[in-house]
């Protein structure tokens, strides 16, 4: 949900940087982009509607600047609603990331003694309040720590001070990670905005911010006003890892890179493991797998992992819901967080809720040092490295992955885990060969005609929650209205939508739901269905067939994914559509 970008240094020009910076963060937001650069005691800005890597804009002089990627919240698509936003003397410029919940009435007190507004944002509030305190004689890092605590909600924002040639940067709740490298120094909401210059990084933590006037920043806690000293960390991703390579899309590269990432998730700490396995049969008051979107929908294939693997109840709920359960919670309960980001709003909150109640907390991250890793008891990264495309696909698949390893501690046997993941990570290796990738975009083809509207997956067992993920694929990507079900409940209500040459995907796994999920298949079949089934073995109902590996159903939790996430990506090309950057949504959902 937007991305922010500032950048000191003393021998380049800040524009390209931050430019070439914006583009890596615009998997954030990409409906309009705009920076602000100090040049002789002046701030020079530009902003543009649309995303950066397609629209012009011009050069603005300085080497020192900030730069955001915008996700509206608070105001349409204009030019005036793109950030940087500046105070009434123009000394002072804003970006910022995140949502102000009281700026309403703070504008008002603002506009009654005279601040000029341009925008209908709530971030150019911030700087109108800098500048007040400013004026009543306080100096820069006083006047944002004063208003710091004034904002309500969830922020991070990035201040450019004309007048003292001053770079702010704050974290209240959205990420920030400043990159040190000689006579430079970036911040960004996220690490690939500046990984291809620097691997050495420092996480703001909340309440904490960051003064940089030369080389060495310097860092304050907000409560207290004092000095800190903050850690230097190495990270060792590679550059690769967050470019797209010769590859069209993100999405079909991290779909790819699935040959190998389910290796790397599987690379987790033994002991903690055990630990964690532990932590789980002793939650007497319950255990809750807490996610949003396509990781809500890993935490409902978690409640059926658990059940088959480890014969254990587990409790699965959309962390925007959670909050309806907080009276089941109490020290004996546990809360596992899924999220890509660990950044995402919903879960957050949930995770502050579970915490207030003296719940323990686990997470399965893809982001270091993310805000959901600095709240959990014990976290688990998924090792995918940096997954930029929209939709969610090697992340997701490294998700089951950790969980189904999990289930096999809870039960004392993870080398069955690692054993039963290995060999599946051999199965798609394989199943990722480019006459497979070519028959699905076959029937991507087909299906991408005007006239296919409406599309239902169905599942039974693990197949049912993995039908839902399907769902949120197709419509993500291809925007496609699809529908996921448990294949028995079509014939109650759901069957009456199916006509002739309406696409139903019959997810089948090598178990002992295949001949039920068959029978539902052959139902909507009679009634004209046009059947696509993603199974291990082809069947005569099938009109196209995708084959995948004859493995168990908690094997199918990953393999059957791998078919539906090229067959989203080929739909949402064959219509023309930019996969990466679905219409409406961010990679980073850091809103309730
Ligand atoms: C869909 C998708 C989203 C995310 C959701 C949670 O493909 O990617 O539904 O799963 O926004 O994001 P994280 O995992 O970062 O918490």
């Amino acid at each position: 949900m937007c991305g922010i970008i500032g950048y000191w240094n003393i021998d380049n020009e800040a524009l390209p940087i931050l430019s070439g910076a914006l583009k890596k963060l615009e998997y954030r937001g990409y409906d309009s982009f705009g920076f602000a650069t100090l040049n002789n005691g002046q701030i020079y800005i530009e902003k543009q509607i649309g995303k950066i890597s397609e629209v012009k804009y011009n050069n603005i002089p300085g080497r020192v600047g900030i730069g955001h990627t915008r996700w509206a919240t608070h105001g349409g698509v204009t030019k005036q609603n793109s950030h940087p936003h500046k105070d009434c003397t123009g000394k002072i410029a804003v970006v910022h990331n995140g949502i102000i919940e009281n700026f309403q009435e703070l504008k008002r007190r603002l506009v009654d003694e005279g601040h000029k507004f341009l925008s209908n944002t709530d971030t150019e509030i911030i700087p109108h309040l800098i500048e007040e305190k400013l004026a009543s004689g306080l100096d820069l890092k006083q006047s944002v720590i004063k208003i710091s605590k004034i904002l309500k909600g969830r922020n991070a924002f990035i201040v450019l001070d004309a007048e003292t040639n001053e770079m702010i940067a704050i974290r209240n709740g959205s990420p920030l990670i400043l990159g040190l490298k000689d006579k430079e120094v970036f911040i960004a909401s996220d690490i690939p905005a500046f990984l291809d210059k620097t691997k050495e990084v420092i996480y703001l933590d909340d309440g904490q911010l960051a003064v940089i006037r030369n080389e060495r920043p310097e860092f304050y806690d907000i409560n207290t006003g004092k000095r800190i000293i903050k850690r230097l960390i190495k990270i060792d991703w590679n550059q690769n890892q967050a470019e797209k390579g010769s590859y069209a899309h993100f999405m079909l590269k991290e779909i790819i890179e699935q040959k190998n990432t389910i290796v790397a998730a599987i690379n987790q700490d033994e002991t903690q493991l055990v630990r964690v396995a532990r932590e789980i049969n002793n939650a007497t008051n319950g255990v809750f797998f807490i996610g949003c979107g396509t990781a809500a929908r890993v935490c409902h294939i978690a409640e059926y992992i658990f059940s088959k693997v480890a014969n254990k109840r587990i409790n699965y709920i959309p962390a925007s819901e959670f909050e309806n359960y907080k009276h089941f919670l109490s020290p004996e309960t546990l809360v596992i967080a899924v999220s890509q980001s660990g950044e995402t709003a919903d879960v957050l909150d949930a995770l502050k809720i579970a915490k207030s109640k003296g719940a323990k907390i686990i997470s399965i991250l893809n982001v270091i040092g993310s805000s959901m890793s600095r709240i959990s008891d014990y976290t688990f990264h998924i090792n995918a490295g940096p997954e930029k495309a929209v939709a969610s696909t090697k992340a997701t698949t490294s998700q089951i992955a950790v969980i189904i390893l999990l289930s096999y501690a809870c039960s004392g046997k993870i080398k069955d885990g690692e054993k039963l993941l290995m060999e599946l990570s051999g199965e798609i290796n394989d199943m990722l060969n480019p006459r497979y990738q070519e028959h699905i975009k076959n029937i991507a083809t087909i299906l991408s005609d005007e006239k296919v509207q409406n599309m239902f997956i169905i599942g039974r067992g693990i197949n049912y929650p993995l039908s839902l993920e399907s769902a949120i694929k197709i419509m993500e990507v291809s925007y496609i209205n699809a529908q996921g079900f448990a294949g028995g409940e079509l014939k109650h209500g759901p069957i009456a939508l199916i006509e002739n040459g309406t696409p139903v995907i019959v997810l089948v796994a090598d178990d002992n739901d295949k001949a039920k999920i068959l029978s539902n298949a052959m139902e909507v079949k009679s009634r004209g269905a046009y059947i696509i089934g993603i199974s291990p073995d082809n069947n005569n109902i099938f009109d196209y067939w995708i084959k995948t590996p004859r493995v168990d159903s908690v094997g199918s939790a990953i393999a059957n994914l791998i078919p539906i996430q090229l067959l989203s990506y080929y739909l949402g090309v064959a219509k023309g559509y930019n996969v990466d950057y679905p219409k409406n949504l961010a990679k980073s959902v850091t809103v309730n």
